[in-house]
């Protein structure tokens, strides 16, 4: 099977976790467009969806699914979103596609992250993929600076901002053993909005697309 149709096959396998009668929370990427695609053949049976970027909120909003302000929300049962990396206890890298801050919003109004992902994006440690951090523009240095003194080497991406108006730094050669403690360390540095470790928000259930069907890993 083709990463393509791995996502396709975890996309729809994510129905069986929307509540009927709820507001879902919904993430962002190229695995989750899958399942907004899904989430269409069910719309009659939810109120709507709470959306972590303007990307989904267009893709749900096309599909005639209604779309939340998170203001509007106080709690939802789940949040379905796919990840760069995930690790044996649900700990996450995000943020590949940009979305990281609005994306642990969401995840954060939800009783439960169900994440979905190919099997490509399983790992034993984080940090292999380059660590997602939103920042105040101003911060940008001082924030690189902290992380060059972890070890880290921080690379701003280029020519693209949040759709918060911030720019990202990817931070490489991070090897991320305890994902709670550095996740809590970033988060007081001044300037970061968002660091892309879901480590306090971790996945509750990893539905994993392999070549040969969907695992179900349960981390509670
Ligand atoms: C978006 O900012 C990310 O957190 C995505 O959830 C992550 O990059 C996974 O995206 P794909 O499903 O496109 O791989």
């Amino acid at each position: 099977m083709t990463q393509d149709e791995l996502k396709t096959l975890v996309g729809r396998a994510a129905l069986d976790s929307v509540v009927p009668g709820s507001v879902i929370g919904v993430g962002t990427g190229s695995t989750v467009n899958k399942f907004i695609d899904a989430l269409a053949t069910m719309k009659e049976r939810i109120v709507g969806a709470v959306s972590s970027s303007a990307a989904s909120t267009t893709r749900l909003q096309a599909l005639g699914i209604r779309v939340f302000d998170a203001n509007e929300v106080e709690r939802i049962p789940v949040y379905i979103d796919g990840a760069d990396e995930i690790d044996g206890r649900g700990f996450m890298i995000k943020g590949g596609g940009a979305a990281l801050t609005r994306e642990k919003i969401v995840a954060d109004l939800a009783e439960r992250f169900v994440c979905i992902v190919d099997e490509s994006k399983r790992v034993a440690v984080l940090g292999k993929f380059a660590l997602p951090v939103e920042v105040i523009d101003m911060a940008r240095e001082q924030v690189a600076r902290r992380f060059r003194a972890l070890g880290g080497r921080p690379v701003l991406r280029q020519g693209v901002l949040t759709d918060n108006g911030h720019p990202l730094l990817d931070v490489h050669g991070l090897s991320i053993t305890d994902p709670l403690a550095l996740e809590a360390e970033i988060n007081q540095w001044p300037g970061v909005v968002a660091v892309g470790i879901f480590a306090r928000h971790r996945a509750r259930v990893c539905l994993l697309g392999t070549s040969t069907g969907v695992q179900r890993l349960a981390f509670d």
